[in-house]
């Protein structure tokens, strides 16, 4: 992969995005653009088992970055079809992904969420396998240790070839793209992480087995989002030169007035929110 571009940081995604086979739409939400009223909003487009799973959260930070989310996912499934954004339901799979629930007739959605310290994102397809991660760029997990333990020879030697002071950068650019991959097809970390791997000066995906999956049809793309933080989308799609991809941050105001009707008729929302 070539050096991951540079997210616009002004440039707002538009709420009236649309969607199809060849075209998925990206949103990221930053947290520290949010007010404190904003939250019991975002709380309100949640279902209750959403809102039950947020409580859970033993940090707050953890409880509100599920949150947002969860609001972006249902935010960005009603931007681009209408209809209120708590009516949405999800099937989830053998391994965790979570797939929208469509009738028959409608396009198959497809959706997948990423969060992290102090970010949330969502990537929507119609038909296609997709998958997305993100990660905060300032943790320091234990990149030669993991490497050896999750990455792929390939992988490792271009690590060990990468100055320190940029080696974490790097890790993490190879994770969030593994991520966004093991997510795309479903199956997490089940999916061992070195059967495939990515060359960062290099486009596309590699595979140990070549009858494993076919490169060509995978696109890829990566997004560095500010000092913070680094995006990886994986789409897999017959012919990946079709695919644009809209991607920028979530349209806030959007997001906070479609959330407006359910905050009013959410009495416990407020004072759960600012409980803890
Ligand atoms: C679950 C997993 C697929 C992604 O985990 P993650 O990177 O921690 O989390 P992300 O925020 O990117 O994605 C989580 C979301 O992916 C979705 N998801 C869950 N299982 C999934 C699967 N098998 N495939 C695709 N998406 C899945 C869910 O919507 C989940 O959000 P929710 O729990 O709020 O409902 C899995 O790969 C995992 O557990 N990874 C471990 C992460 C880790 O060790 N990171 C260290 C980095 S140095």
């Amino acid at each position: 992969m070539s050096d991951p571009t540079e997210a616009a940081g002004g440039a707002t995604a538009s709420p009236g995005a649309t969607v199809g086979p060849d075209r998925a739409v990206v949103w990221w939400l930053a947290l520290d653009g949010l007010g404190s009223g904003d939250w019991p909003r975002l709380r309100a487009v949640l279902s209750d088992e959403e809102r039950t799973r947020a409580d859970r959260f033993h940090f707050e930070r953890d409880r509100l970055v599920y949150t947002a989310a969860h609001a972006l996912c249902r935010g960005l499934l009603s931007a681009v079809t209408g209809g209120p954004p708590r009516d949405w339901l999800f099937s989830i799979g053998s391994h965790g992904k979570p797939e929208v629930l469509v009738p028959g007739s409608a396009p198959r959605l497809r959706v997948n969420i990423s969060h992290t310290r102090g970010l949330a994102a969502v990537a929507l397809v119609v038909d296609h396998d997709i998958g997305i991660d993100v990660e905060w760029l300032d943790r320091h997990p234990h990149v030669d240790d993991l490497a050896e333990r999750m990455f792929a020879e390939q992988e490792r030697q271009q690590l060990a070839a990468i100055p320190e002071a940029s080696k974490t950068e790097a890790f993490l650019r190879f994770w969030t793209l593994k991520e966004a991959y093991v997510k795309a097809i479903g199956k997490g970390l089940s999916q061992p992480l070195d059967a495939f791997y990515f060359q960062l000066d290099r486009p596309g995906i590699h595979f140990a087995d070549p009858t494993a999956d076919d490169p060509a049809h995978w696109y890829f793309d990566q997004l560095r989002l500010g000092p913070d933080h680094m995006l990886a989308l994986a789409v897999r799609h017959p012919a990946p030169a079709k695919l644009t991809v809209e991607a920028g941050p979530a349209p806030l105001p959007y997001l906070l007035s479609l959330a407006a009707e359910f905050a009013a008729s959410d009495e416990e929302a407020p004072g759960r929110m600012s409980r803890r």
